[in-house]
């Protein structure tokens, strides 16, 4: 795993978007992975920015997002494709029938899990996907546990990730308690990855990850297995 130690979370921000901005000019028609939460937001804005000047193209862009909340429809705001398309979709010029997000309202997770999968498969797959690492290690909803989901399913949320997202809620008891995340296979499917972090809060799971071993219980450290992961943190997270 190559590591970036920015500044700050204005530099990390600043260091994703360029390597995104990278992947969209090498390949105009690439496939982004997207991750929502407090993460990416900086780098979202930055993208913003570029693509603002004229130097970041999204037009022939597609994109899979991670996961998203389930039950929740697109239109609440607090769902992950109001989220992708208020940080980013809206404010770039990417055809919104190229991005995708699983389907909050689906009643088969069965079914939306395979709808999924093929949708990223029928895209040829992910060039760049976007990470962000809970506190716990989870990557999208890949929480920690004894066994792990190879592809997109319904995950139920831990009590500690439901409190975590509890601040974007009007109270814990209104974050949905599941939801369907890409697995570990949809993931690893990727030809490069960058996973960020930012703040003391997740030094703990970072220091993990950087211990180069590898546990289910800390799902991030799985990415050890990859051949193309850059970790680009700031120096709260590397350093705690
Ligand atoms: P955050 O979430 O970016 O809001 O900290 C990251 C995650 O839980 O994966």
């Amino acid at each position: 795993m190559k590591v970036i130690v920015a500044k700050d979370y204005a530099e990390m921000s600043l260091r994703a978007a360029e390597i995104v901005a990278k992947q969209i000019a090498d390949k105009p028609d690439c496939v982004l992975g997207l991750a929502t939460g407090s993460t990416p937001e900086g780098m979202y804005a930055e993208l913003i920015k570029g693509c603002e000047a004229g130097k970041v193209d999204f037009s022939a862009v597609r994109t899979v997002n991670l996961d998203e909340y389930y039950p929740i429809k697109p239109e609440n705001d607090q769902s992950y494709r109001y989220f992708m398309n208020e940080k980013l979709f809206d404010h770039v010029n990417i055809d919104k029938a190229n991005t995708n997000v699983p389907n909050g309202m689906a009643t088969d997770a069965a079914g939306e899990g395979a709808r999924y999968e093929k949708i990223i498969e029928d895209l040829g797959g992910i060039d760049l996907q976007v990470l962000g690492i809970g506190q716990n290690g989870h990557i999208g909803f890949n929480e920690p546990a004894e066994e792990l989901d190879p592809i997109t399913h319904l995950a139920d949320l831990t009590e500690e990730t439901i409190r975590v997202n509890s601040r974007f809620f009007e109270s814990v008891d209104d974050v949905p308690k599941q939801a369907f995340s890409m697995g570990m296979k949809s993931i690893f499917g990727a030809r490069s990855i960058i996973l960020m972090a930012s703040g003391k809060n997740k030094h703990n799971a970072v220091a993990k990850t950087l211990e180069g071993k590898i546990t289910t219980l800390c799902p991030a450290t799985l990415l050890n297995l990859h051949p193309n992961v850059v970790l680009i943190c700031d120096e709260d997270a590397y350093n705690g």
